[in-house]
């Protein structure tokens, strides 16, 4: 049994918490009492290979040491672990790192943390700098990973793409996926509403339906995040003094054909 497969046994006993204590009364954030529906819905095999994918494509053949910032239950950490010889987790959530923790070494904090000129190669998967905000929180991230790096070091993330999000008078992005644990269905349906300056509401509803009886408890939550055009970013990482910037699509398997909802940049620290 992989160890993402261990983890997600140990899912539906978080769901079950969830599901008695969160009957009628709201619920906490997504990335703290909701771990355990977070897991649930992200954990497929193909999201996690496309991101070791691009993730290993950024890499030097002598790329030893990696920070995976914002690393979440760890579903990619394992992965990052079996190709680098040193990978360290870090993220901003005590649930998150809770769950992560048994993957490998995981701090609770920020890019700030790691030690200046340590690191080969930083990872920001799953849009995670789009949870950073505002603009002053995002520049000092920016800068310690800079610090973080070795000169010649590569940083790699995935941001969503404000051409993606509808217009403002428009309806709302809507999306449903479903997926089944051994003992719960959850049904996800999102919604997006855009802001002003690329910021947009992420409203998540669950549907977990207890597969033995068919009972059913409505779980919500709103989370406020960032979006960014390509060039936009890129000067973000300009003014941090990365070099070498790249952007392009980020396409997922099993996408359509419309325009991609995330882009990825890649970057280094001047050698
Ligand atoms: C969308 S989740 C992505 C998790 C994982 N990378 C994935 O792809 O499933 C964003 C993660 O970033 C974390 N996070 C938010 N702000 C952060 C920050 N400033 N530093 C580190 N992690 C942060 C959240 O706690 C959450 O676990």
């Amino acid at each position: 049994m992989s160890l993402i497969d261990s983890k997600l046994k140990t899912v539906d006993d978080g769901i079950d918490d969830l599901f008695t204590h969160l009957r009628g009364r709201d619920s906490g954030g997504i990335y703290d009492e909701l771990v355990p529906l977070y897991m649930a819905m992200y954990s497929a095999d193909s999201r996690i290979h496309t991101q070791m994918s691009m993730v290993a494509k950024c890499a030097r053949p002598t790329t030893a040491k990696v920070c995976e910032l914002g690393c979440g239950h760890g579903a990619l950490l394992s992965h990052l672990q079996a190709e680098f010889p040193t990978v360290i987790g870090v993220d901003t959530s005590r649930e998150m790192c809770r769950y992560a923790s048994d993957t490998g070494a995981v701090i609770r904090s920020t890019a700030q943390a790691i030690a200046p000129s340590s690191i080969d190669l930083t990872a920001a998967m799953g849009t995670t700098i789009g949870h950073i905000l505002p603009d002053q929180r995002l520049t000092e991230t920016l800068d310690a990973i800079v610090t973080h790096l070795h000169p010649g070091g590569k940083f790699i993330c995935t941001l969503h793409d404000t051409r993606s999000l509808p217009e403002s008078h428009a309806p709302p992005y809507e999306r449903s996926q479903t997926t089944t644990t051994e003992r719960y269905q959850i049904r996800q349906h999102d919604h997006r509403k855009p802001a002003t300056n690329g910021e947009f509401e992420w409203h998540v509803k669950f549907d977990v339906t207890r597969r033995s009886d068919g009972d059913t408890v409505t779980i919500k939550n709103t989370t406020s995040l960032r979006s960014f055009r390509p060039t936009q970013f890129r000067h973000w990482l300009s003014e941090a003094g990365f070099e070498q910037i790249q952007t392009y699509p980020r396409r997922v398997s099993g996408s359509t054909n419309g325009p991609a909802r995330a882009f990825v940049a890649s970057a280094e620290k001047p050698a």
